[in-house]
This record gives structure tokens, sequence and C-alpha cells, in this order.
């Protein structure tokens, strides 16, 4: 199972991706109405994870249309379907697939392709995006959605989240991960040969300590194993970050917090008469 993770699979994690699902859905759902999701529509979720996209989905394409969800942790997905399901969505699914293993994405064709959070973690992800694209049906659409982790950042300044950006950074970076995917997403269309983006959306969220530095303190857990291991920090010094982090939220809780932006880039592919004479 996609052995170059760099978070962690845990129940803390997945709890974390839930929460940070709740924050992005208004960004979503506006990158949803863009490409006008509605019933009866087809959907992929690439890397689904615990399947909250799936819900969204699944509630606006409705019993006439179909939410598969795609993940390489069988886990996580498994879980997200059952809970799916039990909750009356059952024009949902869910397959165990790696997106970098190089076989087409199954069940296609798709109204919809949408992957978010997931190119980031890709190590070839122009290869990924041109499979997600060739699962797109005639006069559907692909819909990316990815991070880009510059303006992480807290005003007035603390040290602990200048050493928190340092870290996450550097770690995701000496993994191959590019920081900046989100921002990249329109090159990334191009040079999968689909052109260019018909539309970008960038969402942003000004927290403060109290409110989102939360997601500082997860994501900084989850790259722990990561940074240890390319040697960026060591485990009392992260514990050490923590008390610190933690001290800085109760005497700072109103200082403002900059999340990274997500950033979305879609593209309809052409249908009928413009497929010919593309
Ligand atoms: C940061 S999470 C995002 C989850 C979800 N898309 C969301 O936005 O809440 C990245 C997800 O991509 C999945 N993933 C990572 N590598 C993958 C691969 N090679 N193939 C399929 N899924 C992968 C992970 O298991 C994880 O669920």
């Amino acid at each position: 199972m996609a052995p170059n993770y760099a978070l962690l699979r845990d129940a803390t994690e997945y709890e974390r991706l839930r929460s940070q699902a709740r924050a992005w859905e208004p960004a979503t759902k506006r990158v949803f109405d863009e490409v006008a999701l509605g019933p009866g529509a087809h959907c992929l979720d690439a890397g689904c994870g615990p399947g909250l996209t799936m819900r969204l989905m699944a509630e606006r394409v409705g019993p006439s249309g179909h939410v598969m969800g795609v993940d390489v942790d069988a886990d996580v997905g498994d879980e997200a379907l059952a809970l799916l399901l039990a909750t009356g969505y059952g024009h949902c699914s869910f397959t165990v697939t790696d997106l970098e293993a190089g076989n087409p994405v199954p069940g296609g064709p798709f109204d919809l392709v949408y992957a978010r959070l997931v190119l980031f973690h890709m190590h070839d992800p122009v290869q990924v995006v041109r499979r997600l694209w060739d699962a797109v049906a005639p006069g559907g659409h692909l819909v990316l959605h990815d991070y880009d982790l510059r303006t992480v950042d807290v005003r007035p300044g603390l040290g602990s989240v200048q050493e928190f950006k340092q870290v996450a950074l550097a770690a995701f970076t000496e993994a191959g991960l590019d920081v900046h995917t989100g921002h990249r997403l329109p090159l990334l269309f191009q040079e999968a040969d689909i052109g260019s983006a018909d539309g970008t959306d960038v969402a942003g969220r000004l927290e403060t300590m109290r409110s989102g530095g939360w997601l500082f303190a997860e994501v900084y857990r989850s790259i722990l194993p990561l940074a240890v291991r390319l040697g960026l920090t060591t485990r009392p010094a992260y514990y050490s970050w923590f008390r610190e982090f933690a001290r800085d939220t109760v005497e700072h809780p109103d200082h403002a917090l900059l999340w990274p932006l997500l950033i979305g880039a879609w593209k309809r592919k052409p249908s009928g008469p413009l497929l010919a004479a593309a």
C-alpha cells in the first residue's frame, strides 16, 4: 500500500482528515457548483479518504446517480463506505485502487472525477492526472483541489509556527513532493496534454491560534515519522515543540493564523462534435 505516503494511517489521522474535510466543505461545494454537479451524475472521488466528500457528492447526485470512492488504503475506504451505507447513501461504492500503479481507474467513465489533496502525495502527478482524465466521460469534468503550503503563517509571528512550517516544508520537499501543488494545477493539466484549465478557485482560511491551530499540531504529528527518518527533528524535540505550541495557543489565542491555500482547477472533456473537432 503506497509505501511512500508521507502521512500516518491511524484513527487520529483519519479524524484529522474528517475535521479538515468539514473545514473545506464550502470551498468544495463551490467547485461542484462551478461544474453544475447535479442529480443522476456518476462520480469518482479519487483518494477519497474517510468519505466526507463522497457524502457531499451523494447528496447532490441523489439515488439516480452513483458515487464511487477509490483509495489505496482499504481500511479508511471500507470504514467510509460502511458509514455511507448505514446513513442512507446506498448509491455509493468503494474500490481499493493504487492511483500510482499505472492501471486505468476502475468504474469509469464518470461525469465527474474529483481528487482533493491527493496529487500533492503523488510522485508522478502528471501521470496520475492523465489517468484521471482518461476516466472522464465525454462532456464530463475533471476537478482537482490541492494545497499550496506557502501561506502557512501567524501574525504576530510565533517561533512554534515557524518551526512547524520549516519542518513540514522540508519533510514534504525532501520526500519528493511539491508543496506548491495547488498553484501548479493548471500546469499539470498542460503537462498531461489536457490543455488549459476552464476555471480555477482559490480558497483560504484565516483562523486564530485557538480555532485553527489544531491543523498544524495534527499535521506535525502525522509527518513526524517521516521528519524523524529524514533527520529533520527528533521525538524529544517534537514533544518540546508541542509544549511550546500549546503554550503559545493559550497565551496568544487570537493571533491570526493562515492555513494553506486550497486551490481548485477544472476542465470539461469535449463531447460530440467538439470531440471530433479536437
Ligand atoms: C490527505 S488525504 C485526502 C483525503 C480526501 N481526498 C480528502 O480531501 O479528505 C490523501 C488520501 O490519498 C490516499 N492516497 C495516497 N496515495 C494514494 C495512491 N497511490 N492511490 C490512491 N490513493 C492514495 C490516501 O490514502 C488518503 O486517503
